[in-house]
């Protein structure tokens, strides 16, 4: 294997060669082994997004087990999907063990934040610099910061929601493999909400701005939050 030394790969679970069907038994939080390749502050910046990752898709359950399917909210990016549904991805997201490791030779492609790594390493995601660069990729503290919206912004805008972007690429999150990319911006998002909450509650994207509006009403910008 080629080793590329400045990005980084995170696998989820267990080192063992993966079976099929997954597994789904998972660890209890989302936990971050970083290999000997990471360096100290690349370490900081993941261990930090994933910690902030953790705070959204737990905030975004409480959320959803407090107010249920009748919150306008949830309803603005879930439609009429299923919530039971929701919170088990939720759920998903925040129970992987993740770990670093040395990587594969992709992320000079343009725009690359960060790739799965297919059948060669099913567990694995490996992440690319581009993640680590601050123009492109902000922590969650600058969500609502400074009259900022974040509807205005792709889910990638924030490395810690990004990382959910990465999660559910790798099997062990989401072994059917049906949640996908149907509706990618906010306005796209929120459109797809209205016209098919089945789709919706299978949209990466649904679950990241789902997340981030909760977390900036209840918790950064109460009570409107920065749509
Ligand atoms: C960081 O990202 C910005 C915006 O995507 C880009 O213009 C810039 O060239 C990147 N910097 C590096 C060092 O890659
Ligand atoms: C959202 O994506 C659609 C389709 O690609 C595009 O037409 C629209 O301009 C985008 N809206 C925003 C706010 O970026």
């Amino acid at each position: 294997m080629i080793v590329n030394q400045s990005s980084i790969i995170l696998a989820l679970g267990l080192t063992a060669a993966v079976a099929t069907p997954v597994r789904r038994q998972l660890p209890p939080s989302t936990r971050v082994q970083m290999h000997s390749s990471c360096s100290a502050s690349q370490k900081q910046t993941l261990n930090k997004a994933l910690d902030d990752m953790n705070k959204l898709t737990i905030h975004a359950t409480k959320r959803i087990l407090d107010k249920t399917y009748e919150d306008p909210v949830y309803q603005t990016y879930f439609g009429n999907g299923e919530s039971a549904t929701v919170v088990g991805y939720y759920g998903i997201l925040t129970a992987g063990k993740v770990f670093f490791s040395d990587v594969d030779n992709k992320c000079s492609q343009p725009g690359w934040a960060g790739h799965w790594r297919g059948e060669v390493a099913p567990l694995e995601t490996v992440i690319c610099p581009l993640s680590f660069n601050t123009t492109a990729r902000k922590p969650l503290s600058a969500l609502c910061q400074d009259g900022d919206r974040f509807s205005q912004h792709k889910t990638n805008y924030f490395l810690s929601s990004d990382l959910m972007h990465r999660l559910f690429h790798v099997p062990l999150i989401n072994p059917e493999e049906r949640v996908d990319h149907y509706a990618s911006n906010y306005t796209e998002v929120t459109a797809l909400a209205a016209a098919d909450g089945d789709k919706a509650e299978h949209n990466q994207d649904s679950y990241m701005y789902f997340a981030l509006d909760a977390y900036a009403r209840d918790d950064v910008n109460p009570p409107n939050g920065c749509v």
